[in-house]
């Protein structure tokens, strides 16, 4: 098994991202990061998934920083609720957190373990922090799977994604840090968007994780219809957690990534490099083409472009159901 750190701030589809990795991958600890809700909160919920998952013995849950490197935390209550995780109730949590800080948890794994990747779905301050204390981390780490940023629009802006709008100074720090990074932006996320005939199904399935699953996704979707969207809940860091499980769910392709720091309209935007790439079918010989056609910088990191949707759909079916 892939031997994983998973950085997140759960959040619904963080919760996703959990229960897909513990599953299938040699998870060595879960970090958190103040992003959707406060590091109180997010840490809290990742307990209480993993209680519900029967993972919270096997998984250490390590907090790391409570806001970004230099500007205030934004939250998102707007999309997870005051708690962070709205919709499922939870028992009152059992374990705790580790008293180990999150960006300590990272330098020592990644300097002591060979092949650790590491996959963040919320703000990148901790894995920043992390390659500024120990800069070898970005050496040592096999890859950074980020859900985060867009090969094409944002949503928090219109040129920025959340987790990159958030810490844009962090996001910079790990993108250029050397490390190969595989960006799951927002443009490949909303292709991943479970709707009303899925819940169902989860409530089919019928398993502890299959019906958190199902109250997690109803509550995403209410939130969704209150802003005036499609009654359908992206589950954006699912999508980062399956690329490693399953890399052929996903298309990419090898292109220069760097954050905007400074734009008063495009803070947070990740600016791709993907000229070469024009009027390219990105399933066609991506690479050989890519090589052949790259200008401006060299590639730092693969690009989502498309994900296998319904192969998605089987992967996380069949994840729910071995939970028992
Ligand atoms: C990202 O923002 C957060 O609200 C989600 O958990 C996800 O990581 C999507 O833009
Ligand atoms: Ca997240």
């Amino acid at each position: 098994k892939k031997k994983v750190i998973l950085d997140c701030d759960p959040g619904h589809d963080d919760a996703f991202a959990i229960m897909l990795v513990a599953q299938h991958l040699d998870v060595l600890g879960i970090t958190t990061i103040g992003g959707n809700c406060s590091l109180e909160n997010v840490t809290r919920n990742a307990i209480h998934v993993l209680e519900a998952i029967g993972k919270a013995d096997a998984i250490g849950v390590y907090p790391g920083h409570s806001c970004p490197m230099v500007a205030p935390l934004v939250t998102a209550p707007n999309f997870h609720g005051e708690t962070g995780l709205d919709g499922p109730i939870f028992p009152e949590a059992t374990h705790v957190a580790s008293t180990m800080h999150g960006v300590d948890f990272i330098v020592d794994t990644v300097m002591n373990t060979d092949d650790v990747t590491l996959i963040a779905t919320g703000p990148l301050t901790n894995i920043a922090a992390a390659i500024n204390r120990e800069p070898q981390v970005a050496e040592r780490v096999k890859e950074i799977c980020i859900m985060g940023g867009s090969v094409t629009f944002g949503n928090w802006t219109p040129a920025a994604e959340f987790n990159i709008y958030v810490d844009p100074e962090a996001a910079s720090r790990v993108f250029n840090s050397g490390a190969h990074i595989k960006m799951t932006g927002i443009n490949v996320t909303r292709q991943c968007c479970i709707g009303l005939e899925h819940v169902e199904q989860f409530r089919k399935i019928g398993t502890h994780a299959a019906v958190l699953a199902a109250e997690l996704t109803d509550f995403f979707i209410e939130q969704d219809i209150k802003a005036g969207e499609p009654p359908i809940a992206c589950m954006h860091d699912a999508c980062a957690a399956a690329w490693i499980i399953e890399p052929s769910l996903i298309v990419s392709a090898p292109m220069h990534i760097d954050v905007e720091l400074h734009g008063s309209l495009t803070r947070g935007m990740t600016v791709c490099d993907y000229r070469h790439l024009r009027g390219v079918d990105p399933k066609v010989e991506i690479e050989r083409q890519a090589q052949m056609s790259l200008r401006g910088s060299a590639a730092n990191a693969d690009g989502a472009l498309e994900l296998d949707f319904k192969r998605f759909m089987d992967l996380l079916y069949s994840t729910l159901a071995a939970y028992n």
